[in-house]
């Protein structure tokens, strides 16, 4: 925890609240009652919830909690997550419904029905089964979204493999952690992806990566840019094999096993507060009935009806909660989209919405900010009147974006739920529902029915109506992770350790109650930051600063940005024998970070400074730091060790900005 505590300011005063109308109050999926049902009985009410998922063999007991942290759902049920997901849909006679309208960045199409993704999941499971792997072991996937990406993590499902997806933009470093990490058997990557219009190598980076890696026995490559990528794909016929001549000549039959409810479906790294990345462990049960009943009621989907699109990448939670989990265990007809927003031009995603027919679709802030700054006009032009729901995620939306967002995208009718939950959760934990809530913007508002948050002060005790504090979990559910893959101690450490007397989980965010009793998100209180909705560490940026020959010491804050929510701003001490501080250095400090973790989390701003602000301690002071990068005056500065040093950092400061 770092020494400051925007937590703890109760900053925002708005008011404006939007009641859903009758009509859609009248349709929708989630009712008011839930609320008292949920709290009437809780296991009942997640049970009833458990029961829209197909079972082998139904559970015995709810919820086993006398391991705490780490929780059981749904104890002896068994369940296949991808027969869930795909098989029950076409045995119901759904198998002409299309589960996906996927759309190419060049403009190719292809859309892929439930038959189809039954044919093409059984397929890629007999393909891993064939190399061997079996439950239990990892695989990691590194691709773009390409249709192959959920074929592939659907199949890990089926056979009871876990998989371990990394964000594509993720560089070599990152996923040679990752896998090693995982102990990860298989790699799926492709030769390359299309972004921006250009043909960009992926398998180059991956066998990068891969070089020296002792658990990978395999790597399987999508063929996506094919010739259109430029120079020579490295490729080593031992190890190297095609997706299609893999998975083509399979069997399309592939009988689904029950795995317990409590069987792994996935590892995912996230961000925490040191520079190692921490592998998030899900299973299987609770993961998915809590990832079904949040997409059923918070986006109100109506299965053969609405067409949603979630924007996420499946490199994050987001995609595997909201585009390959939830939806398709609910029968979704669902986008996926390949490319970036602004490809070819900037009306991309309102072409899609209004081509597909678009009623549901979600997506973060940040995005939204950007079509802001491109303006109402390009929305203008599409025809929208499809979209009935507009949903947030990754960061707090400030009412300006939120409002926006309703009156361009949504025509000043769609309600717009802002939904908080993390990697960790799994699911979406606090949010409107679209049908009861009267909506605030910039407030998540409301634990959902059958979840419990709290805001807290320092002691672990609920602050008041209008008070500020640490939002906290106390209740354990069905969705919460099941552990730090192979650390036990940094789970209990850093979730359950910071109110261990009241066993509350610790979120890492800052929250306030409104008079209403509302919560609004304040942004994280420790050291990790939020660019785009994405997380990133200080820690883990300043570590690649340091592995740089030329800096000798490296501090990084996240500074707000009116586009990104936060951008990096790093402050660099030269080691003695570095030539200088130029332009030049400064964009190769730049380009080093970007090749040690990936491109977004390159600092916009690198600030080379003679001293760095510490308590008498040697704890860096970054509240004084983020007074520099957001141009304050700098505020207390009492505690340092040295009080000249910040009159040092502003006269000397030389910094290299970019507007990339
Ligand atoms: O700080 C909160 C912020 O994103 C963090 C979780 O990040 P991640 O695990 O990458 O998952 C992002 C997608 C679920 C949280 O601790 N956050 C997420 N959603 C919101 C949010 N902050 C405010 N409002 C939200 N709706």
């Amino acid at each position: 925890m770092t020494e400051q505590s925007p937590a703890l300011d109760n900053l925002l005063t708005e008011s404006r609240t939007f009641p859903p109308s009758d009509d859609f109050a009248a349709q929708a999926n989630a009712k008011a009652e839930m609320y008292a049902e949920a709290d009437a009985d809780r296991e009942a009410f997640w049970a009833k919830q458990a029961e829209r998922l197909t079972w082998d063999t139904k559970w015995t007991t709810v919820l086993d909690w006398t391991n705490a942290p780490f929780a059981k759902w749904f104890v002896g049920g068994k369940l296949n997550v991808a027969y869930n997901c795909v098989d029950r849909h076409v045995e119901s006679g759904h198998g002409d419904q299309v589960a996906i309208h996927w759309v190419g960045e060049p403009g190719d199409t292809r859309d892929i029905t439930y038959a189809e993704l039954k044919t093409e999941v059984s397929k890629a499971a007999n393909a891993l089964a064939s190399l061997g792997v079996t439950a239990g072991d990892v695989v990691a996937i590194q691709l773009q979204m390409v249709p192959e990406a959920i074929f592939a993590m659907l199949a890990c499902a089926r056979i009871g493999a876990l998989h371990n997806v990394v964000f594509g933009g993720f560089s070599p470093t990152a996923l040679r952690a990752r896998v090693d990490d995982a102990a990860a058997k298989v790699v799926i990557t492709s030769d390359g992806q299309f972004r921006r219009g250009k043909a960009a190598p992926m398998k180059a980076n991956v066998d990068e990566a891969l070089e020296g890696a002792e658990t990978v026995e395999k790597v399987i490559v999508v063929k996506r840019t094919g010739d259109k990528l430029e120079g020579e794909m490295p490729w080593t016929d031992s190890r190297d094999v095609w997706w299609h001549e893999l998975v083509d000549g399979q069997s399309e039959e592939h009988t689904p096993e029950a795995f317990d409810s409590e069987h792994p479906l996935f590892i995912l790294y996230t961000s925490g507060t040191t520079g190692k990345p921490k592998g998030i462990l899900h299973t299987s049960g609770g993961y998915l009935t809590q990832t079904a009943y949040t997409h059923h009621n918070v986006f109100d989907h109506k299965a053969g009806e609405d067409v949603y699109w979630c924007t996420a990448d499946i490199g994050w939670i987001t995609g595997h909660s909201y585009i390959v989990y939830g939806p398709l265990a609910n029968r979704v007809t669902q986008v996926v989209y390949e490319g970036t927003p602004n490809t070819p031009h900037e009306g991309r995603h309102w072409e899609i919405v209004q081509k597909y027919k678009v009623s549901l679709y979600y997506t973060a802030p940040t995005l939204i900010r950007t079509f802001m700054k491109w303006g109402a006009e390009i929305p203008e032009k599409y025809d929208l009147s499809s979209l009935r729901v507009l949903g947030s995620v990754g960061e707090p939306i400030n009412p300006e974006a939120w409002i926006w967002y309703r009156e361009n995208i949504g025509a000043g009718t769609a309600p717009v739920v802002d939904t908080w939950w993390q990697t960790e959760t799994g699911a979406i934990m606090i949010s409107p529902l679209p049908g009861v809530t009267s909506a605030k913007p910039g407030s998540a508002q409301k634990a959902l029915p059958g979840i419990s948050a709290k805001v807290v002060d320092d002691q672990g005790a609920e602050v008041g109506p209008g008070g500020g504090g640490y939002l906290v979990l106390d209740k354990p559910w069905p969705s919460m992770l099941r552990g730090v893959w192979g650390d036990e101690e940094r789970f209990r450490d850093t979730y359950w350790s910071r109110f261990k007397d009241q066993g509350f989980y610790f979120a890492g965010d800052g929250a306030k109650y409104d008079n209403d009793g509302d919560v609004w998100l304040l942004g994280r209180v420790d050291d990790v930051m939020n660019v785009s909705g994405h997380r990133i560490s200080t820690t883990e940026v300043e570590s690649a600063l340091v592995s740089h020959p030329t800096v000798a010491e490296a501090a990084v804050v996240g500074a707000t940005d009116p586009t990104t929510g936060q951008g990096i701003v790093a402050f660099v001490i030269l080691r003695g024998n570095a030539v200088d501080g130029g332009e030049e250095a400064i964009q190769a400090l730049r380009n080093h970070v970007a090749k040690e973790i990936g491109p977004i989390a390159k600092p916009r701003q690198i600030m080379v400074v003679p001293e760095l602000p510490k308590t008498r301690s040697g704890k860096i002071m970054r509240r004084l730091l983020r007074d520099v990068a957001e141009n304050r005056q700098v505020g207390d500065v009492t505690t340092l060790a040295d009080s000249s040093v910040m009159d040092l950092i502003s006269s000397g400061l030389k910094s290299g900005k970019s507007e990339e």
